[in-house]
C-alpha cells in the first residue's frame, strides 16, 4: 500500500442523489421487463446500489436483485491480474433481462468479464450501469449503458468504493492523493 490521504471532494452526497434518481428514470426508460433482474458486484457496488433501487419502485420497476463477487485488485490500484468471478449469483437467469450494478468502469476488464458471463448464464440481455466511468483508463473496448459521472483519471473512494478496504463509509466520493510521488500504478 502506498501513503496517501483523502483529500478533495470530487461528487458532493446532493450530486449523488440526484443524479441516481436520474439513473432509475433512465434505466426505467429502456429497461421495463417482466424478468428483471439486478446483479450488484461486490464489494464497490452496495451502496450506490442500495440507493439507485429504491428509485425502482417509483418507477415501476420491479426486479429481482443479487450479487456476484469479482476479484481482481489485490491491494494495490491496478488491476494485475484477469477479473475472476470468486461468488457466482444464484438465481436462475434463463430469459432474463439483467442490469449488471458497479461502482466505477476503470479498464473495463472486470464488467466486460461479468457481462460475458451473465450471457453465458442465459441471459437475454445484459445491462450494464456504471456509477463512475473513467473513460481514459479503458484497456479493452466496453461502454456501459448507463454512467453516472465520468471522471477524469484519478483514483477516487467513498459512496462504496474503496482504497485497500477503506473509506468506502464516506458519503461523497473523494480524490486520493499518493504522497510518495511514485510514477504510475
Ligand atoms: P476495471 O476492471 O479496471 O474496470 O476495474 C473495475 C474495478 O476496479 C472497480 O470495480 C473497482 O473495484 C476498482 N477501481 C477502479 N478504479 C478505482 C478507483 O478509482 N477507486 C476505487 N476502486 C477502483
Ligand atoms: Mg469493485
Amino acid at each position: 500500500m502506498r501513503p496517501y490521504h483523502v483529500d478533495e471532494v470530487l461528487i458532493t452526497p446532493r450530486q449523488l442523489e440526484r443524479r441516481v434518481d436520474e439513473l432509475a428514470r433512465e434505466i426505467a426508460a429502456v429497461g421495463r421487463s417482466e424478468n428483471l433482474v439486478v446483479i450488484g458486484i461486490l464489494r464497490g457496488s452496495f451502496i450506490f446500489l442500495a440507493d439507485l433501487v429504491r428509485w425502482f419502485a417509483m418507477n415501476d420497476l420491479h426486479p429481482r436483485i443479487d450479487f456476484m463477487i469479482m476479484e481482481s485488485y489485490g491491494s494495490g490500484t491496478t488491476a494485475q491480474k484477469e477479473p475472476v468471478v470468486s461468488r457466482d449469483c444464484t438465481i436462475d437467469l434463463a430469459g432474463a433481462d439483467v442490469v449488471v450494478v458497479d461502482d466505477i468502469l476503470d479498464t473495463g476488464r472486470t464488467l466486460q468479464k461479468a457481462a460475458r458471463h451473465l450471457k453465458e448464464k442465459g441471459a437475454k440481455t445484459v445491462r450494464v450501469c456504471a456509477l463512475l466511468d473513467k473513460p481514459s483508463r479503458r484497456i479493452v473496448p466496453f461502454e456501459a449503458d448507463f454512467v453516472g459521472f465520468k471522471i477524469e483519471d484519478a483514483f477516487v473512494v467513498g459512496y462504496g468504493l474503496d482504497y485497500d478496504g477503506r473509506h468506502r463509509e464516506l458519503p461523497h466520493i473523494a480524490k486520493v492523493t499518493f504522497t510518495d510521488e511514485a510514477k504510475g500504478r
